[in-house]
């Protein structure tokens, strides 16, 4: 049966029209209607993170949420978030520390460390570790992952310090 719902919504900052099957998922919605095929299907029960967008600015599942679900929303996706720069410096840590091998995995992890850069700048190796666990990576390259989140977060930590201290001199001198 063709049982189509319109669905608005914005997708990357662009404004969307189209017309879905109720049961589509968002992940398919994304790759096979818009062509992003930068969300990857790996389980497809919300267990491996590949699918990983975000819906109003909230890290989801584009596995478990329903593309009618997203009407009326704000929907970014890996391509969205990169090509904003946002991420520069966490692509540029994971090609230099080897945090990806297949690359299957890759912008859901991306999409997660990006979100974790976001709220929690003061993070510890191991709450990267526990955070980054709801992600799989086929190639196991766990560590090398860790460790390009940990650079990134240190870098932007020493960034916020000295710009810190560029303020209180400027105003010191004023
Ligand atoms: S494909 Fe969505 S969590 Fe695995
Ligand atoms: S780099 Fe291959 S699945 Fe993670």
């Amino acid at each position: 049966m063709n049982d189509l719902h319109p669905i608005h919504l914005t997708v990357n900052g662009r404004s969307t029209r189209c017309s879905v099957e109720p049961r589509q998922h968002l992940v398919d919605f994304l790759r096979e209607d818009l062509g992003l095929t930068g969300s990857h299907l790996g389980c497809e029960h919300g267990v491996c993170g590949a699918c990983t967008v975000r819906l109003d600015g909230q890290v989801v599942r584009g596995c478990l949420v329903l593309a009618v679900q997203a009407d009326g929303r704000a929907v970014e996706t890996v391509e969205g978030v990169t090509d904003s720069g946002r991420l520069r410096d966490l692509q540029d840590a994971f090609m230099r520390r080897n945090a990806l091998q297949c690359g299957y995995c890759t912008s859901g992890m991306l999409m997660a460390a990006g979100e974790l850069l976001d709220t929690r700048p003061d993070a510890s190796r191991e709450e990267v570790r526990v955070w980054m666990s709801g992600n799989y990576c086929r190639c196991t390259g766990y560590h090398a992952i860790v460790d390009a989140v940990c650079d990134v977060l240190a870098s932007r930590r020493a960034a916020a310090v000295l710009a810190q201290a560029g303020s209180v001199t400027s105003g010191a001198g004023a």
